[in-house]
């Protein structure tokens, strides 16, 4: 059924200047743009975002890593598009992540603390509320 997910282009999707080609990816796709904007998230946002990995030892890195640069966050809907969008984007680790997904075409391991992963989408419904009431307020 239609329903809404928070995406983000990370930082380093943004710095490598990918924010064009994964727009075009989830635009072919089908789903609809319902809200876009330029972040630079504070520690606290970072923190209530992440909640469910506080204590784990890549969380203090990804916290920095998500303050580095901006962010795209965007408001994206349609039917499945949570799953749909996590499909496109492939699994975490990108080394891994088929080829033909967001990461396993454009991400790669660089040898750092956190997984650079380009992109986030939200996992479940619920965390698609509490996700898009975070970026998007
Ligand atoms: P995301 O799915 O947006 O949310 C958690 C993030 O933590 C994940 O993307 C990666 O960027 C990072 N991450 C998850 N697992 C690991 C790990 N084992 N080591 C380093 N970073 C990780």
């Amino acid at each position: 059924s239609t329903e809404e997910t928070l995406v983000l282009v990370k930082p380093d999707g943004v710095a490598r200047g990918l924010t064009g080609a994964i727009l075009a990816r989830i635009e072919a796709k089908g789903y609809a743009l319902v809200d876009i904007r330029l972040v630079e998230p504070d520690r606290e946002r970072l923190e209530r975002h992440y909640e469910e990995h506080a204590g784990k030892p890549f969380y203090e890195p990804l916290v920095e890593f998500m303050m580095s640069g901006p962010s795209v966050a965007i408001r994206l809907a349609g039917n499945r598009v949570i799953e749909g969008f996590r499909s496109l984007a492939g699994t975490t680790d990108p080394t891994s992540a088929a080829p033909g997904t967001i990461r396993g075409d454009f991400g790669r391991d660089w040898g750092l603390k956190v997984q650079q992963n380009l992109v986030h989408g939200s996992d479940s419904t619920e965390s698609a509320t509490r996700e898009l009431g975070i970026w998007f307020n």
